[in-house]
C-alpha cells in the first residue's frame, strides 16, 4: 500500500534520513534533591526534576541543558484554568520516568556527541522560569528561578563541569524566555567553561493586539513579573541584570523579561532564533489561522516589526558573538521536533545548520535572517508556511 502511494525515489529519500542517525533520544527522569533545594518546586508544591542521558565516559566534556516550553499563566483565573487543562505543566505528579526528545537532541554535532551529557528540564512553574514566590493569593508557587539554579548545580556537581568544557544552555518558547533571562548568570556559574546560549523563540514583539479584550504580551509580562515575584529576585541573582535594569528601572523593570527589550543586553555568545511570523505570538495576540484577511494586516505589521527588531539588534551587536536566525515562516519553537531539520530559510539554511554554524563559529557574529517581503499572505496562503516545505 505504502509502496504504491510513494514512488521509489520518495522511499529512498525517507531511508536516507533515518538510517545512521538517532531519531530521538531517550532521557530518564530524576527528581531534584529536595532536601538540598527545598524551593525547587512545581506550582502545586511537588518536586521539580530533570530528564537526562549521559554516556559512561569517565569525564564528559560537553553538556546541554535545555529548558522546556509550555506558555505561562499570569493571574488567579488563568493559573486555575491552566491547572485543570494542563496539569503536567504545573505538577510533576503525573510525569513519566522516561521522555523521548528530538530536534536539537537528535542532531550529530562535533561539540555534542555520544560522550556528552544531555539534560532537558521539564517545565512546571508557569512563570517563564523567572519567578521565586509562594503566591498564596493566586494559590500557587512560582519557582522557575530556583528550578534553574538547582538544575545547573546538580549538573555541575554530578559531572564536575570544569575548565574548557562546553556548556550549551538554552530552551524553546517559555524555556527560551527563561534561558534568555538566566544566560549571563549561568555563564558566571560555569565560569571555567565555554557557555553558549541557544534561544529558540524568546523574541517577543511589543505590538498592541488588534482585539483589545486580548491580554497583550507586554501586559502578560508585567503581570508575571508581579505575580511570580520576579522583582524580588532581581539584582540578587541576575534574572534582571544590572545593565538592563539601568535602562528600565523602577516601574519599567519588567521589560527586562521581554525579548525585544532584553535581547540586546545579553553578553554571552548565543543564537537568537525567531520566525518572522511567530505563530505563538500571533496566537496570543488573538489571531489563529485561518483568520480573515483584514486581520492579516496585523500579521504583516507583526512581521515588519520582527524584521525591524532584528535589524536593530544586528546593527548594535558590536563585538559580541551572536548568530541571528529567522525563517520567513509561520512557526514557533521548532528546536525539539522534526521541523529542526526540515524548515529553512529561502536559501535552505535549516535551524540545525544554523545552530551548527553558531557552535563552530569561533566567536563571530552572523546574520542568518530572512524575511518574506511580500507579507504574510504571499508567504503562507500557498499551503506551505515555509519555503523549504515546497508549494
Ligand atoms: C540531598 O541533599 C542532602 C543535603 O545536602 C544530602 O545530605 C543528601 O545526601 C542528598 N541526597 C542525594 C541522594 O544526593
Ligand atoms: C552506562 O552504564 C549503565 C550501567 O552499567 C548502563 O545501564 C547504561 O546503558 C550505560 N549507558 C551507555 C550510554 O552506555
Ligand atoms: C566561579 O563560579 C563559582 C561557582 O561555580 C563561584 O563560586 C565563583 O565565585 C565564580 N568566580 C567568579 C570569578 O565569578
Ligand atoms: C475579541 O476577543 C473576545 C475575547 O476573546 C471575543 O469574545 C471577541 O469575539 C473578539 N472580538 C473580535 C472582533 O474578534
Amino acid at each position: 500500500m505504502i509502496n504504491s502511494l510513494l514512488g521509489p525515489q520518495v522511499l529512498l529519500l525517507l531511508l536516507c534520513c533515518f538510517v545512521g542517525k538517532v531519531v530521538s533520544r531517550t532521557l530518564t527522569y530524576e527528581s531534584l534533591n529536595i532536601t538540598r533545594y527545598p524551593l525547587a518546586k512545581c506550582n502545586d508544591g511537588s518536586d521539580a526534576g530533570i530528564y537526562f542521558a549521559n554516556s559512561n565516559a569517565s569525564k564528559p566534556t560537553s553538556f546541554i541543558i535545555y529548558l522546556s516550553s509550555g506558555g505561562w499563566c499570569y493571574d488567579a483565573v488563568s493559573c486555575r484554568a491552566r491547572f485543570l487543562e494542563s496539569h503536567d505543566l504545573m505538577s510533576s505528579t503525573g510525569w513519566s520516568s522516561e521522555r523521548e526528545v528530538g530536534g536539537i537532541f537528535d542532531s550529530d554535532y562535533e561539540t555534542l556527541n555520544e560522550d556528552s551529557v544531555w539534560v532537558n528540564v521539564p517545565y512546571c512553574s508557569s512563570d517563564g522560569w523567572m519567578g521565586n514566590l509562594d503566591n498564596q493569593e493566586v494559590g500557587f508557587e512560582f519557582r522557575g528561578h530556583e528550578i534553574v539554579k538547582a538544575a545547573i548545580e546538580t549538573v555541575q556537581e554530578r559531572w564536575s563541569v570544569g575548565e574548557d568544557d562546553t556548556v550549551i544552555f538554552g530552551g524553546a518558547s517559555a524555556g527560551a524566555r527563561g534561558a534568555m533571562v538566566h544566560l549571563d548568570m549561568v555563564a558566571e556559574f560555569f565560569n571555567d567553561s565555554n557557555v553558549y546560549g541557544v534561544l529558540d523563540s524568546p523574541l517577543w514583539i511589543d505590538l498592541d493586539p488588534p482585539n483589545y479584550s486580548t491580554v497583550g504580551l507586554l501586559e502578560q509580562t508585567q503581570k508575571v513579573y508581579e505575580v511570580s515575584g520576579v522583582g524580588e529576585v532581581s539584582g540578587k541573582d541576575g534574572v534582571i541584570t544590572d545593565n538592563c535594569a539601568s535602562s528600565f528601572d523602577g516601574e519599567e523593570e519588567y521589560k527586562c523579561l521581554f525579548g525585544q527589550y532584553r535581547a540586546g543586553f545579553l553578553e554571552i555568545p548565543h543564537i537568537l532564533i525567531s520566525a518572522e511570523f511567530d505563530s505563538f505570538q500571533l496566537g496570543q495576540d488573538g489571531l489563529n489561522l485561518p483568520y480573515p484577511s483584514s486581520e492579516n494586516e496585523f500579521a504583516d505589521e507583526f512581521g515588519a516589526q520582527m524584521h525591524k527588531v532584528f535589524e536593530d539588534l544586528i546593527a548594535n551587536v558590536g563585538d559580541k558573538s551572536v548568530t541571528f536566525y529567522s525563517q520567513p515562516c509561520y512557526n514557533h519553537a521548532i528546536s525539539m521536533g522534526s521541523g529542526y531539520f526540515k524548515s529553512a530559510t529561502s536559501n535552505g539554511v535549516t535551524l540545525d545548520a544554523a545552530v551548527k554554524a553558531f557552535l563552530g563559529g569561533e566567536g563571530k557574529s552572523r546574520d542568518l535572517t530572512d524575511y518574506c517581503e511580500e507579507g504574510f499572505d504571499a508567504c503562507t496562503t500557498s499551503g506551505s508556511f515555509c519555503p523549504s516545505l515546497g508549494a
